[in-house]
């Protein structure tokens, strides 16, 4: 599959805008440095639609990934397939402007101005590629899934981090939604230091903003997270066959 560019509309355009500028007005102050900086390194416009042609130049010459076009939710063994192998999946449709609010399966906004920026750090693109080999790993065993499905749900979606001790946001399912990157950095929401044992055991909603977030000190420490989370797998659920 490739990106369309042509079939884009005006409409299409004009939903990357809003989101781009309403975002962009609230992550300058709340966003992660690192997000930050990758999101000037790949050089999103809100005026442009952007062409994945040209983000994969770019990120093979930071990290060596590149996206990879799917037309929605994939196979987890796909995913996981993908993306221990640099390959990071995304859709190209946007949203209609009806639905700037809410979404029931991510789009183009979400999997391209969410999550690219951190594709550009090394330590959370090798913490992504391991999480991702753990999953190949695991592949037939459902529990197991899960469990990996909850790190990644509450560090690469919906993570925060300390960052001169003011607490940041990096995760993607935050950074693409205008009400939850308010709430998320409140004194309405319960927040927690990264704890993997209270991460794996815990079930979230996709349909509403999260219970509760944990918080990361640095992408470092998602990466040393690894052999930890690679040890607890081991002890719980039996290997693919
Ligand atoms: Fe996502």
């Amino acid at each position: 599959m490739k990106q369309h560019y042509d079939l884009y509309e005006k409409d299409d355009f004009e939903v990357w805008k809003t989101l781009c500028n309403r975002q962009m007005s609230q992550l300058t102050i709340s966003a992660s440095a690192t997000y930050l900086a990758g999101l000037e390194k790949i050089n999103f416009s809100s005026d442009e639609i952007p062409r994945f042609n040209i983000i994969n130049q770019k990120l093979k010459t930071l990290t060596k990934w590149e996206l990879i076009v799917v037309p929605g939710l994939i196979p987890d063994l796909t995913f996981f397939e993908l993306m221990s192998n640099k390959k990071f999946p995304a859709t190209t449709w946007l949203r209609k402007k009806s639905e700037l609010d809410y979404l029931e399966e991510p789009d183009m906004f979400h999997d391209v101005f969410a999550h690219v920026p951190l594709l550009t750090d090394t330590f959370f693109v090798k913490f992504l590629a391991a999480l991702s080999s753990l999953g190949l790993t695991y592949g037939d065993n459902l529990d197991a899934i899960e469990a990996l499905s909850r790190i990644y749900w509450f560090t690469v979606e919906f993570g925060l981090i300390r960052e001169k001790d003011q607490l940041k946001i990096y995760g993607a399912g935050i950074l693409s939604s205008s009400e939850e990157t308010t709430y998320c950095l409140s004194e309405k929401a319960t927040r927690f230091d990264f704890d993997l044992e209270k991460i794996m055991h815990l079930n979230f909603r996709k349909d509403v903003m999260q219970d509760c977030y944990f918080i990361i000190s640095s992408y470092e420490q998602l990466y040393e997270s690894i052999p930890e989370i690679n040890k607890k797998m081991n002890l719980l659920y039996s290997k693919r066959k």
